[in-house]
């Protein structure tokens, strides 16, 4: 088994979509290991984000992330990474497959809904950036 980072968006947590995308997550065979409710200020959106910070998109990033609460979780499964990647469909909506989690709730490239780790190194890193080593469960 191995793991990765969700964070439920802004926009989906404002448009009430939180609890159903969990339940996306747990029926494609996903188990949460940890998960809470907080609100990102712009220190701790801007260093999440740092790989990204020389895009033109960043500020508006870090702007979308901090707009409202967020969901961050750790979830596990056999190639978790890729397998939430395949689930949560392309960072696009317009590109995302049918039944995917952005193709059903995310507005845009931006507010797209929900955020997954792109590889085991970045998924550790990141479970670490908002989980305990106790809120984890022994994870990691
Ligand atoms: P995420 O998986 O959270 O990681 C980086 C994020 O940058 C990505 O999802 C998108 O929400 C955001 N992003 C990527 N491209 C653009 C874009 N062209 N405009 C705004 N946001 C973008």
């Amino acid at each position: 088994m191995s793991h990765t980072l969700a964070i439920i968006k802004p926009d989906a947590v404002a448009s009430g979509h939180a609890g159903k995308i969990l339940a996306h997550l747990e029926d494609a065979g996903f188990t949460v290991r940890a998960l809470r409710m907080t609100r990102l200020d712009q220190t701790q959106a801007g260093a999440f984000y740092e790989v990204h910070r020389d895009r033109p998109f960043y500020g508006e990033l870090v702007e979308f992330m901090t707009s409202g609460p967020v969901v961050p979780m750790v979830l596990e499964a056999e190639n978790a990474v890729p397998k939430l990647r395949e689930v949560i469909g392309a960072t696009d909506p317009a590109e995302a497959a049918e039944g995917t989690v952005r193709k059903l709730y995310a507005e845009s490239k931006g507010r797209n809904a929900i955020h997954a780790s792109d590889s085991d190194e970045n998924a550790a890193q990141e479970i670490s950036f908002f989980f305990s080593r106790h809120e984890r469960l022994g994870v990691g």
